[in-house]
């Protein structure tokens, strides 16, 4: 007789902890982060809390994308070392029992890949690699084979002068889509996938996986501005995925998949539900954030509920509020009276969901946005493209100085020595000005900062990790003081924050509080939130 049991595995009360390599600790002095400073900090991230890491990609690369645009799978881009220290540290880090996540790009390659270069001339097995098209004749003029926009903005196709076809490319003009219509584009790529498996990784961060599939009739968008619809969320990304997921498990890897262009919550639950992902990166907290830098409160509620949601029925998702894609998260809200004490709202609020939690890069001593003044500031390719194609660029700037992709990637700041502490050579990018009183040094110290609060909270989510994967969830919210009751076998957890606009007597009887952000919790502040315990 077989009994159905919530599967126990490694990742679901797990901690992960995200790391944009070239911003995060240079060990050469030649400004750029690498592997090797990675592993100097290995007992940082293991004191914030986490688990796991979750590595950027690190492959060789023209660094279009920052190294989502991959030139050779198989060699680790020349800045950030070599293939020996990605053994060296996955090696370290499972001696501190930190599990190594990476980046996999299956969506596209970078267009310098072999398999590009061959693609382009026609070479076989690699005609069909890509998705190539017919330009169509418009009033003489060559045009692309359809209306579809790049999420970089401007047409998601280019032209080859080689091979006088179009290739799709739904991100950077460099970043050509690969076409899993082609047997060989599978096989190349299953050969990645098991090449890092018998390197020892745990598994893959899953890039731009919603987009794999692309509407194979390439008729035009109906509607441009969701062009995306065109290649996202499709039947046969879910199906190309089911086969991927074959040499993932082959190799026992774990996959969180990241899933943009508006799935449904029907597709999001389909993704880790058949056999496709063990969990998703979903992006409806995004919402949470209004254009006053405050925090949508009822928005809030609804996105924690949705959250937990996508984590029963064998789902899982990760929880997160930033990425290396989005702005930081306590400039998202600094609009808020107390913005340190709302982000670590936000944050008990998220981080004690069903789910797996997952703290970007300097989200937890409270990394803020940098100030860019004009458009030639911004370093990311996604922002270049939006000035090449824009009609307005003061009106592009005004929206990109809040949105751009470049404030996340601000050096990570350790400690108040030059450049941050991230290296004693020039940084490839901006160090922000206010690194003197934030960084990790001075957290550390500071008994209130917000990194004591993450890894006090994050303590608790580990030590009730289980519990909280097989518990029942019960969300309230009156006028922003919010939260959810959780109850598990023997017992009630209730994690509550105080984000309305007045202090709540709060019941303590027979209450044991686990966390606090303030030292009394028989009253709930504005801006406080707590975690507490009681028996059934
Ligand atoms: C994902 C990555 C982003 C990258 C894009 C293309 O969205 O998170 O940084 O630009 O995919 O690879
Ligand atoms: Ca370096």
């Amino acid at each position: 007789m077989k009994e159905v049991f919530m599967e126990k595995v490694w990742w679901k009360d797990a901690i992960g902890y995200q790391i944009y390599i070239r911003s995060f600790k240079d060990s050469n002095d030649d400004g750029i982060g690498d592997l090797k400073g990675i592993n100097q900090k290995l007992d940082y991230i293991k004191s914030v809390g986490a688990d796991f890491i979750w590595i950027c990609p690190f492959y060789d690369s023209p660094m279009d994308d920052n190294g989502y645009d991959v030139r050779d799978y198989y060699k680790v881009a020349q800045e950030y070392g070599k293939m020996a220290d990605l053994k060296k540290l996955i090696k370290d880090a499972h001696d501190k029992s930190i599990r190594v996540v990476v980046d996999l790009v299956l969506n596209h390659t970078s267009d310098e890949n072999i398999w590009f270069v061959k693609s382009e001339k026609k070479i076989e097995p690699f005609t069909d690699f890509y998705v190539w098209k017919d330009g169509k004749m418009v009033d003489g003029k060559m045009c692309p084979p359809n209306n579809w926009i790049s999420f970089f903005s401007g047409p998601a196709w280019k032209y080859s002068e080689k091979r006088k076809q179009y290739y799709l490319k739904i991100f950077s003009n460099k970043m050509p889509d690969i076409n899993y219509e082609s047997e060989t584009a599978f096989a190349e790529m299953e050969k990645v996938i098991d090449y890092f498996g018998e390197l020892g990784v745990d598994g893959f961060r899953v890039d731009a996986i919603a987009h794999i599939g692309k509407d194979l009739t390439f008729a035009d968008a109906k509607n441009l501005k969701k062009t995306y619809k065109s290649f996202s969320n499709l039947p046969n990304t879910h199906a190309y995925l089911k086969r991927f997921n074959k040499t993932f498990s082959k190799n026992n890897l774990v996959t969180m998949g990241e899933l943009g262009g508006d799935p449904s919550k029907k597709d999001l639950i389909k993704y880790t539900t058949e056999n496709e992902l063990d969990m998703i990166f979903s992006f409806e907290q995004m919402s949470v954030f209004k254009k006053d830098h405050t925090i949508n409160r009822k928005a809030l509620i609804k996105t924690l509920k949705y959250k937990e949601s996508l984590s029963s029925k064998n789902g899982w998702s990760v929880l997160f509020w930033l990425n290396h894609d989005y702005p930081r998260l306590i400039s998202r809200i600094r609009g808020e009276q107390d913005n340190k004490n709302a982000q670590i709202c936000l944050a008990s609020l998220m981080y004690m969901l069903k789910g797996t939690p997952m703290v970007y890069n300097g989200e937890e001593i409270g990394m803020e946005n940098y100030p860019f003044k004009s458009p030639a500031d911004f370093k990311d390719v996604n922002a270049k493209m939006i000035f090449d194609n824009a009609e307005d660029i003061d009106a592009e700037f005004n929206k990109l100085k809040e949105t751009t992709r470049d404030h996340s990637r601000t050096v990570m700041q350790w400690d108040s020595t030059k450049n941050a502490g991230f290296s004693a050579g020039k940084p490839w990018t901006y160090v922000n000005s206010n690194y003197k009183k934030v960084n990790v040094e001075k957290a550390q110290k500071a008994k209130d900062s917000i990194l004591n609060n993450y890894s006090r909270l994050l303590a608790v989510r580990k030590e009730y990790g289980e519990a909280l994967c097989n518990a029942k969830y019960k969300f309230f919210n009156k006028g922003g003081y919010m939260g959810y009751k959780v109850t598990c076998d023997g017992y009630t957890l209730e994690v509550i924050a105080n984000l309305s606009k007045a202090e709540r007597v709060l019941d303590l009887q027979g209450a044991e509080v686990l966390y606090s952000n303030m030292p009394k919790a028989d009253s709930l502040k504005v801006y406080q939130t707590v975690v507490l315990k009681r028996s059934l």
